[in-house]
């Protein structure tokens, strides 16, 4: 602290010009440091502790960090991070079913067939978790992302790891269910089987490849259709060479095509009514939901409603990873209401989206090319009715998506939405808004904003008010921040006004209108009876001597007397040592006057302050127009004989 006041005295003294404090914090365009010349401005006093307890420092914090403008990156996408997470999972022995299955909610992971090809891939080298990792995928009810192509990277993990017993053991699994071994695992299996002299493996291996089970891989029959399918326009002649094929058409056969076929999603959809209705096969819920992410991948929102509804009318359920990864195109694409038109059916079926689901349609909403309100109530409405209620923290991540495009303008209508949905908006969140609103500008809409809370049950109490001239201070707005002071002062108690007034009177210092701070201050006094903290005082004097207010300066000292506070002397002494009038020097003594006599202790540390800075001509100056009775104090007279004689100035040992 002693440290700042010199230096602001010093600039002072030392130059004619006029100290521009303001211009302090701006000049560093650092943010984290423009914090904390702020909070400089904002000298340590016990009694701020109180700021923590609703925890405005840390806020306004907030305000400068520009993560909260970052965007978020988009889920879904099986990526290392949940690879990882599923290695850790999968790496402890003692983990039950159940355990296994909240851990993979918690983190928000989705077993889909990508995911578990990815970890496969990864996990070739630790055969025991990835046995674990398929043993539970096989087991549970995610059975069916399991291919052949999992099937034998599996055999791989296997292979390489020399398991040769449960190699076979799976290769008869994968034959029970009609997978075949490719051509690929086969190679690298006849290379090992030779490698390590096992011939009776080789000849096993060869036998299997000789009865063909290799070339039914359901791989190996999909790119034959698919080339029967790519090869002319659909007609009778491709589907003669389908039937030539001569394949059993099962689900996950159909469901390869389908995905397979990729921008033919017209072929893809002609395909897939073909093969029912020639009674090649059944469609199922595999074979619907792999068509319907295909038709998802186009602009064919119609065909893709079509068959959503034909796949429900026929029983069956949207798979959780076919409406992540159709939302995802949905939302990518800005097809927005689609996204909630999928939300609202999935909420219909017996895999609901997640409470998460919900946020992040919400977020999508609010960040939308048109703010839509309509979608945005139609989402809360769902959520509702499927025996929900909005979460604060769900709320949050809406403001953050909301602040991210600028249009935090917008939270009273949304609140409101919400609000119709059971919502209710926290303490902590409130002022935040309140905050961010006045921070932003928004000058009628923080007022509806506090004039919403005062309608409701929940009037905004004084932290929320505090916010709000916080955020104005922030801005700069110091009239709409005295403004928010005085309507805030006729609401709360005036016992809860420290923090906010605080906050004011630094902003106008910092502003250089330490001379307006002192008017406010005693406005407030005077006409509010409001009892400003003692660290304000000190923030009042310091800036009011730094910015040429000497005498306004002085006239705090009785109001601090007033509350019972001691006087703050060290700006003073080193003010007046450095540039004050002998005069200034006597005003300031008398201000000091305790009963008749100023105190000398006072002039004797003015004396000292004048020696140390080398002013003796001052010095003497201030001597001569001093009361006699310090003129002949023996301390007095000591302190100028030594000094005249040559010696430093003594270091004065005082009672108080
Ligand atoms: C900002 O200031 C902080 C603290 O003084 C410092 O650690 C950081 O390196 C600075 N960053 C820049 C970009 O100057
Ligand atoms: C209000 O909600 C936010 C977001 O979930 C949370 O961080 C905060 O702690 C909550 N505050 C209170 C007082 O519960």
């Amino acid at each position: 602290m002693r440290n700042q006041w010199r230096w602001l005295l010093l600039l002072r003294c030392h130059s004619r010009s006029r100290l521009l404090i303001s211009t302090l914090p701006h000049s560093q365009v650092n943010s984290t440091r423009s914090i904390s010349s702020w909070s400089l401005l904002s000298p340590p006093h016990p009694r701020r502790v109180t700021i923590n307890q609703f925890h405005n420092p840390p806020m306004s914090l907030r305000f400068f960090s520009s993560s909260e403008l970052a965007v978020e990156p988009t889920k879904d996408q099986p990526d290392q991070n949940q690879i990882a997470v599923l290695t850790d999972i999968f790496s402890r022995t003692q983990m039950s079913n159940e355990k296994i299955k909240l851990q993979l909610e918690s983190n928000n992971i989705v077993i889909t067939h990508d995911l578990v090809l990815n970890a496969l891939k990864n996990l070739q080298s630790a055969p025991d978790v990835a046995r674990r990792f398929f043993k539970w995928v096989s087991k549970s009810d995610n059975e069916k992302r399991l291919s052949s192509k999992s099937y034998n990277l599996m055999l791989g993990v296997l292979l390489g790891n020399g398991f040769v017993k449960e190699f076979w053991d799976m290769v008869g699994t994968m034959k029970k269910k009609g997978y075949g071994v490719s051509k690929g695992t086969f190679v690298k299996a006849l290379e090992k089987f030779e490698k390590d002299g096992m011939s009776d493996d080789v000849k096993k291996l060869k036998d299997l490849y000789a009865s063909g089970s290799t070339d039914n891989s359901v791989e190996n029959l999909c790119s034959r259709v698919c080339r029967a399918i790519r090869s002319e326009l659909w007609g009778d002649n491709v589907e003669k060479r389908l039937r030539g094929l001569n394949v059993e058409f099962s689900s996950e056969l159909v469901s390869m095509v389908v995905d397979n076929l990729g921008i033919g999603a017209n072929k893809g959809l002609i395909f897939f009514r073909w093969v029912e209705e020639s009674g090649l096969c059944k469609h199922d819920e595999r074979t619907y939901n792999a068509m319907v992410r295909a038709l998802a991948s186009e602009d064919a929102s119609n065909k893709f409603w079509r068959v959503v509804d034909e796949m429900r009318n026929a029983g069956f359920e949207m798979y959780r990873d076919t409406y992540v990864d159709v939302l995802g195109r949905f939302v990518k694409k800005g097809m927005i209401k689609d996204a909630v038109d999928l939300y609202e059916f999935a909420m219909g079926g017996l895999n609901k989206p997640s409470v998460h689901d919900c946020t992040f349609l919400l977020r999508k909403i609010v960040v939308g090319k048109e703010l839509d309100m309509n979608l945005l109530s139609r989402v809360v409405r769902i959520f509702r009715e499927g025996g929900n209620v909005i979460t604060n923290s769900a709320f949050d991540a809406v403001l953050k998506s909301l602040t991210s495009v600028a249009r935090v303008g917008e939270c009273n209508s949304i609140i409101k939405a919400l609000e119709e949905g059971g919502f209710q908006l926290n303490g902590t969140l409130q002022r935040k808004i309140a905050s961010q609103l006045s921070r932003g500008g928004k000058h009628d809409e923080a007022g509806e904003f506090m004039d919403n809370m005062e309608a409701s049950d929940s009037t905004p109490d004084h932290k929320i008010w505090a916010s709000l001239v916080e955020g104005y201070c922030l801005a700069g707005d110091l009239e709409k921040a005295s403004d928010s002071f005085r309507k805030m002062v006729e609401k709360v108690d005036a016992s809860s006004t420290g923090y906010a007034l605080e906050l004011l009177v630094s902003t106008y210092c910092r502003k250089n209108r330490a001379a307006d701070s002192y008017k406010f201050v005693t406005e407030m006094i005077d006409g509010k009876d409001l009892q400003p903290w003692h660290s304000t005082y000190k923030i009042l004097i310091g800036m009011l001597l730094a910015q040429g207010g000497f005498k306004e300066a002085l006239d705090v000292l009785p109001l601090m007397k007033k509350q019972g506070y001691p006087p703050f002397l060290e700006p003073f002494i080193e003010y007046l040592s450095k540039c004050g009038s002998p005069d200034d020097a006597i005003a300031f003594s008398k201000a000091m006057t305790v009963k008749r006599y100023p105190s000398t202790s006072v002039f004797l540390q003015l004396f000292e302050a004048y020696f140390k800075v080398g002013r003796h001509n001052e010095a003497q100056d201030f001597l001569a127009k001093s009361p006699r009775y310090i003129r002949n104090h023996a301390d007095v007279l000591n302190m100028f004989c030594s000094v005249k004689s040559g010696e430093k100035a003594p270091a004065i040992t005082m009672a108080a």
